[in-house]
């Protein structure tokens, strides 16, 4: 099963799965290290059903959400209804659907570790901010629970603090760091009686 095939088949329960992993106060420390201002241009990559994008809307950004999976940006639809600053787009990570260097911030909630190349996806995303833009990526420490990879279709089992700064370098950006949100993604295997508990880092660097 491909990754979209996968996130095609969870979308209507995302929120429901989405809930018992981590909590809004993920989404807070992303935006509160952006610094975000109201009627910016924020693009939210790997969107899923609207995590980071619904905590923008609630502070006057306008946002580009970007997903592979239709049925993920289709249950976003659904649930904002009616805001008409939110623009939905299908896109891939490693070519994005925007123009190079026309927005405010980047956000990447728990996208990277289902990547094929993440510090290509970096660079994808340090190419479509403006000068002074700002990217924050908000993913999992590097761990060891395999069963993340089977049942949900991670691709990386988190990742090193020191090489996403180092890709973060790569991809141009200043201010490069990488610290602790001060909070664990949770899972239970539902193959067995495993129970995942992985801090969450965030990242974020200066165009
Ligand atoms: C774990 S979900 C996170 C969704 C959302 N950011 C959240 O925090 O609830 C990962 C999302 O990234 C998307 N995704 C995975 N690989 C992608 C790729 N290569 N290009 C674009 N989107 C991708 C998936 O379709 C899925 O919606």
């Amino acid at each position: 099963m491909s990754s979209r095939q996968y996130f095609g088949e969870v979308a209507h329960q995302w929120d429901k799965m989405r809930e018992t992993f981590f909590s809004e106060a993920v989404r807070e420390k992303a935006m509160s290290i952006a610094g975000v201002q109201p009627s910016k241009l924020a693009v939210d990559i790997g969107a899923g059903t609207g995590f980071i994008t619904q905590g923008l809307i609630q502070r006057g950004l306008r946002v580009i959400a970007v997903d592979q999976s239709e049925a993920m940006l289709k249950e976003m639809g659904t649930k904002f209804q009616g805001i008409d600053t939110i623009d939905y787009r299908i896109g891939e990570a490693e070519n994005l659907p925007i123009e190079d260097k026309v927005v405010d911030y980047v956000f990447a909630n728990m996208y990277l570790h289902h990547v094929e190349n993440p510090p290509v996806a970096i660079k994808e995303m340090a190419r479509i901010l403006k000068l002074g833009g700002i990217l924050v990526i908000t993913d999992l420490d590097e761990h060891n629970f395999e069963f993340l990879k089977t049942e949900q279709h991670d691709r990386w089992m988190g990742f090193k603090k020191e090489d996403v700064n180092r890709w973060f370098v790569e991809a141009g950006l200043k201010e490069a760091m990488v610290d602790c949100v001060g909070e664990n993604c949770c899972a239970q295997s539902s193959c067995g009686d495993e129970y995942a508990s992985i801090s969450i880092f965030v990242a974020s660097g200066e165009k």
